[in-house]
């Protein structure tokens, strides 16, 4: 075959591109046309709507982008944003992306591990609830109603300023939107004592497919289960949560121990396995492996396991404890920190503790391009298994890499595996993470690292969840299996990845599914499917 000339090249692609720019420039038309009919005299709307042409588009665009390999050129860009700053204007937005076949992307904090919440293929629009971001306390009450497009941080802020002895079990990063985070699940370092954020949710509020209002008594027991866990993307707009707060003492305690393989880390790691999941529900224990330049002679890396611990309540109480069932790990007084609550939200985001107001500040530091993977663990690792682990570590790729086992049993093994969709209950030990980092000046080497992460993933297969091989929906991974793109997606296909998040919880999703949106509007690349009708 003659090898094309750049000329006829260039003309291809001019021919491709205003083709495809001309086809959804009608649709954004259309678009915009429905919107001033719903919208009638109320011009506000405009203020709040960015299309490519608008100079703030791509600012707007950008700053909830919490994973910057979805910022390239080659990522696929939405026909419009829009900034609802009242929950009103919401439904009439719903209605004409449905009468225009354009997809529509709810995002609240952005940190969408696969980008899903700002990036699509077909025509799309993000409903960007970054202003939707009020959170009312009620300290009598101990409950809170959190719009969606608040971030853990103010949640937190706000929950402080009101009460040293209030909080809510959730995340270390302040950045995540709370929309996002609730819909599948959320998990913190007090779920021992608190189980998950959808564990500890009374009320919401949605916007359906057709445009209504719906709180928990209107949309009924079956919509209210499927959006604390089941991802909320496939069932509507989540306005907002109402919270149950939870007691927390005046002090706790934190601590962080950092152990290399020259001070037995190994044998430690293994240890903790069998202890981390039967301590005492006021105390967390998660470990944090990372590699490191070694300083013994000879040997050029070290793997580094740090423990990092939460403690809801006093030193004095917790170095008993810790001397009872976790004695290998030395811990004594001088590695404790008696903080206030807030604090210790400060010091696992490590951030400086003197100062909160940094939890306002939706602006993510050390922004790191990242692929992320989970798994559970249900019977111990054996040192061997971890050694392998290591051995992988010491590759180039793994410059950047953090892997983090957060324990589970306490609260999380009493709740039952259906009580949200949510499964990942008794019989885990903990959960791992995976995050394979890397920086700019490494993006050419992205695919590279990305490889790498996999290979570490089917080499640990043996010794994690099985039948299904679990993993977390918050820790979105498109690896685990996609929907089909044809126009009705197959309930066989996203089995695949539906079981493993969501295990036999999957089916009443579908059934829900099939209640709520039985077009499947609201759709993604992992959305539940509706069943054929
Ligand atoms: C740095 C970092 C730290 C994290 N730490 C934790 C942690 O400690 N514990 C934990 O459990 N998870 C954690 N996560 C995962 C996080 O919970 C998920 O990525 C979560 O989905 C983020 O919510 P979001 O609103 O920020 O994301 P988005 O990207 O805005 O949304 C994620 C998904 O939810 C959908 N969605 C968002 N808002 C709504 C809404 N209002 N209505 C309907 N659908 C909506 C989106 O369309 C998308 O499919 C972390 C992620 C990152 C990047
Ligand atoms: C918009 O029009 C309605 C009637 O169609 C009227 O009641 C309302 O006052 C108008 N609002 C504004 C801001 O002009
Ligand atoms: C974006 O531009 C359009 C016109 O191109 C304008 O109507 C709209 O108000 C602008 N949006 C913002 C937020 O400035
Ligand atoms: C964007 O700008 C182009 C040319 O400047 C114009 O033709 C088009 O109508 C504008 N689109 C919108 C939505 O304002
Ligand atoms: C959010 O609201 C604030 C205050 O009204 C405004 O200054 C800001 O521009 C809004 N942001 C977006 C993205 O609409
Ligand atoms: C490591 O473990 C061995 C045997 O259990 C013990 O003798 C040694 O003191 C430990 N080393 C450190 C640094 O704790
Ligand atoms: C570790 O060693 C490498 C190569 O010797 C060096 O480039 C890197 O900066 C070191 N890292 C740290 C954290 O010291
Ligand atoms: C918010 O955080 C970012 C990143 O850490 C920082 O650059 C910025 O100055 C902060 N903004 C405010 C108002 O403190």
């Amino acid at each position: 075959m003659k090898t094309p000339t750049i000329s006829t090249l260039i003309f291809f692609l001019f021919v491709v591109f205003s083709c495809s720019w001309a086809a959804s420039v009608d649709v954004q038309d259309a678009f915009f046309q429905c919107l001033s009919r719903e919208f009638g005299n109320d011009t506000s709307i405009s203020s709040l709507v960015y299309t490519p042409n608008n100079s703030s588009y791509s600012s707007i665009l950008q700053f909830s982008i919490r994973n910057p390999r979805f910022i390239s050129h080659s990522t696929p860009k939405p026909l419009v944003i829009i900034t609802p700053d009242h929950e009103s204007q919401i439904p009439p937005i719903i209605h004409c992306a449905k009468e225009n076949g354009m997809q529509v992307r709810t995002r609240s904090g952005g940190h969408d591990y696969e980008g899903l919440s700002y990036a699509s293929k077909v025509p799309f629009l993000i409903l960007d609830l970054i202003n939707l971001s009020e959170v009312t306390v009620d300290v009598e009450q101990k409950t809170a109603w959190v719009e969606a497009g608040a971030t853990l941080g103010t949640l937190y802020y706000r929950i402080a300023e009101k009460s040293p002895i209030l909080g809510f079990p959730a995340g270390e990063c302040p950045t995540v939107g709370i929309g996002g985070y609730i819909g599948g699940g959320g998990y913190g370092v007090m779920l021992r004592k608190y189980g998950l954020a959808a564990d500890n949710v009374l009320d919401a509020r949605i916007v359906d497919v057709n445009g209504r209002i719906l709180n928990r008594e209107s949309m009924g027991e079956d919509l209210f289960w499927a959006i604390r866990g089941g991802g909320g993307a496939s069932f509507g707009v989540i306005l907002a949560w109402k919270i149950r707060l939870v007691d927390v003492p005046e002090k706790v305690t934190v601590f962080t121990i950092d152990r290399t393989l020259e001070q037995n880390a190994t044998q430690l790691v293994h240890r903790w396995q069998y202890i981390a999941h039967k301590l005492d529900p006021n105390l967390f224990i998660r470990v944090r492996i990372t590699r490191q330049n070694s300083s013994q002679d000879g040997r050029k890396m070290t793997i580094r396991a740090s423990f990092l611990s939460l403690f809801l309540g006093r030193v004095d109480k917790l170095l008993p404890l810790m001397q009872e069932s976790f004695p290998e790990l030395g811990l004594v007084r001088e590695d404790c920190k008696e903080i206030r609550w807030i604090q210790s939200v400060l010091y696992f985001a490590d951030y400086p503790l003197e100062s909160p107001e940094i939890l306002l500040n939706r602006t993510q530091p050390n922004l790191r391009y990242f692929k992320g993977k989970s798994d559970y663990v249900q019977k111990p690792i054996p040192q061997r298994g971890f050694k392998g682990m290591w051995r992988r570590l010491y590759k180039p790729e793994a410059k950047e890499t953090e892997i983090f086992f957060s324990p589970y049993g306490g609260r999380m093994a009493e709740i039952s595996e259906s009580a949200v969709p949510f499964p990942h209950r008794a019989g885990n030990l903990y959960k791992i993470l995976y995050m394979a980092y890397w920086k700019e000046e490494d993006v050419q080497n992205s695919d590279r690292i990305i490889r790498w992460v996999r290979r570490l993933y089917r080499y640990m297969a043996p010794y994690v969840s099985k039948f299904p091989r679990e993993a977390y929906v918050n820790y979105r991974d498109l690896d685990v299996g996609v929907n089909n793109n044809e126009e009705e997606i197959s309930y066989e296909q996203a089995s695949i990845w539906g079981r493993k998040y969501f295990k036999n919880n999957f089916d009443r999703l579908v059934q829900v599914k099939t209640m709520v949106d039985p077009n499947n509007f609201f759709k993604n690349e992992q959305s539940i499917p509706p069943l054929r009708q």
